[in-house]
């Protein structure tokens, strides 16, 4: 009855099935959201050991968002801990980008956080330990080439999570960033292999990251341990950003 309640967008795959799984493991009931692919939610959801609800829709929509808090808080009652892992890529070099490749990229990766932090503030205030973990890019801290839109959208992130902390700070909220470095998923898979290549190189620890690297971190910051971490960026990169 007393279990926390955590959220994570973007749960279907990837760093976001990883993080849901892991804070299920930590003792969380968990809201999985997805842009579309239900069936793979349900999937990540059906391997939980805590209870699940999953959601489905775009989290570029304010309505969207503030209806994922309402069913959460419906289901549970509560909401603890929300990550905003929900992100994509639309990479190009910036002269040929289009209004749209950048329109889209800011509206996933930085608003659909901003929606989801607003709506689901006051919840968080009212837990004994409210958490907001947004995760940001390596890239929104060093830049990459042919991803103005995106690093836009990381560093973006990061300023939100270091206002947003002064902000809640005294309501007992902390909000941190987790700066992921090359992590092998579906959107690091569709990167040509030269690229890879060239980037591995460059990898302080001689190696691509895994899922449950940057869930354990996720981890961290959503449990006891972390209580008195807010405002930061906590990279995971194996040392690529040095
Ligand atoms: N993989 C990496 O190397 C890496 C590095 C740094 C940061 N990141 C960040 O980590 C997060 C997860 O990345 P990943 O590699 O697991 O990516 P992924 O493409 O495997 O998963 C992305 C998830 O976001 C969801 N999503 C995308 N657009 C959405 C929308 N409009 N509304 C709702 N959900 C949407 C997808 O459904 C999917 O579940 C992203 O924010 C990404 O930018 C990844």
């Amino acid at each position: 009855m007393d279990r926390k309640a955590a959220l994570v967008t973007g749960a279907s795959r990837g760093i976001g099935a990883a993080c849901a799984l892991e804070l299920s493991r930590l003792g969380f009931d968990i809201v999985l959201t997805c842009r579309g692919n239900v069936a793979l939610a349900e999937e990540v959801a059906s391997q939980c050991v805590t209870d699940t609800l999953v959601l489905a829709g775009d989290c570029a929509d304010s309505a969207v968002c503030k209806d994922w808090v309402a069913k959460t808080i419906e289901r549970f009652g509560r909401l603890d801990v929300l990550v905003n892992n929900a992100g994509l890529t639309r990479d190009t070099l910036l002269l040929r980008m289009t209004d749209e490749q950048f329109d889209d990229v800011l509206k996933v990766n930085l608003y659909g956080a901003f929606y989801l932090c607003r709506s689901a503030l006051k919840y968080l205030m009212k837990s004994p330990a409210g958490r907001v973990i947004n995760i940001s890019s390596v890239s929104g801290i060093a830049g990459n080439t042919g991803q103005s839109n995106y690093a836009a959208s990381k560093a973006g992130l990061i300023g939100f999570t270091k206002s947003l902390s002064k902000e809640v700070g005294k309501r007992g909220v902390t909000v941190n960033a987790v700066a992921p470095g090359w992590i092998e998923t579906d959107m690091t898979g569709a990167v040509p292999e030269e690229v890879t290549q060239s980037i591995l190189e460059r990898v302080t620890l001689a190696r691509a990251g895994k899922v449950w690297e940057v869930a354990s971190a996720v981890g961290f910051l959503a449990g006891e341990g972390a209580s008195y971490i807010t405002g930061q960026v906590l990279s995971v990169d194996g040392g690529l950003a040095l």
